[in-house]
């Protein structure tokens, strides 16, 4: 796995995406593409439209227009279950864990393995099998919990990892974390990075979002900035500061970026190299229309 030449097909690639809620333009035409083991940083302020991105990746949302690609193919999520069943995983803001049941359940939680038992007429829960696959995924993750704890028992931490545990559970090609560190200390952003790492090593893709740029810059091999439901840029770290994505959050565009000498030079404001899709001018992106109501 380690040797093998650097994927040139994303594993996932959204294309133009559109979605309207009534009046509200969530996606006007957003592009992202995401390649196999990569760990892609999804930036933006409240309202961006990057939640609602991910609800159509996930199939929560259909899109009014664009389209999806897995590995090269096009495909279509028309169900959570069915973007899933493509190794597509969420990882929820609160962790959707039930505090009540233990880890192993919440691992499996309305996907429980069955077996027979008196031949095939009679299926019943396979606990076994949960106690041992909760164990596995979560050496994997390298954070031992006892499979039995019931969840409420657990740190935050800990709860982040059975939400993690449970995509790696069901194979998952590509882990989507919605805000994760929302409810997190310092000390366990700090194991959350780890976490993401471990799942770069397994060669898992991983989308995070998070307002947190240091966390991004950590973390990510690439990111893309979205403002008022459209991309405007993309990066790979390294390419800009943490100062200059903070003003594209802001302002949706860097041609009135001041440098105080840092980051990347003054004439090099074209930005999007790194997207396999197409370029997006910070200076393009300027002028799109806001709260206009029509
Ligand atoms: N189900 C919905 N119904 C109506 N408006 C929505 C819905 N979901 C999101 N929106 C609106 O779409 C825009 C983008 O929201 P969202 O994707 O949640 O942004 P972000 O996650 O970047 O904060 C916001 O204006 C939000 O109010
Ligand atoms: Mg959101």
């Amino acid at each position: 796995m380690t040797d093998a030449p650097p994927a040139t097909t994303p594993l996932v690639a959204l294309k133009d995406i559109h979605k309207t809620f009534g009046a509200v333009s969530a996606l006007r035409g957003v592009s992202i593409d995401v390649m196999p083991g990569e760990t892609f940083a999804l930036l933006g302020d409240n309202a961006a439209g990057k939640s609602t991105l991910m609800k159509v990746l996930t199939g929560v949302y259909q899109p009014d227009r664009g389209s999806i690609e897995l590995d090269g193919k096009a495909t279509a999520f028309p169900t959570p279950s069915a973007s899933r069943d493509q190794g597509v995983e969420m990882v929820y803001q609160d962790f959707a864990l039930a505090d009540n049941l233990d880890v192993r359940t919440n691992i499996f939680l309305g996907r429980e393995p069955q077996k027979n038992i008196l031949g095939p007429l009679l299926r019943i829960i396979d606990r076994k099998k949960m106690e041992s696959e909760t164990k596995r995924v979560l050496e994997r993750l390298d954070i031992p919990i006892n499979p039995r704890l019931k969840v409420k028992r657990l740190s935050g931490g800990q709860r982040q990892a059975v939400a993690i545990g449970r995509a790696l559970a069901f194979d998952a090609r590509l882990i989507i974390m919605d805000e994760p560190t929302a409810n997190l200390s310092v000390a366990k952003v700090d194991k959350l990075i780890e976490v993401t790492q471990r799942l770069k090593d397994l060669g898992i893709a991983v989308i995070i979002i998070t307002h947190r740029l240091d966390e991004a810059f950590a973390v990510a091999d690439r990111f893309a900035v979205m403002r008022q439901g459209q991309v405007v840029g993309r990066f790979r770290v390294g390419e800009v500061s943490e100062a200059q994505v903070a003003h594209l959050i802001s302002h949706g565009t860097l041609d009135d970026y001041v440098d105080h000498g840092s980051g990347i030079p003054e004439d090099r404001r074209k930005i999007g190299s790194t997207s396999s899709m197409e370029t997006v001018d910070a200076f393009s992106a300027r002028g799109t229309t806001n709260g206009s109501d029509s």
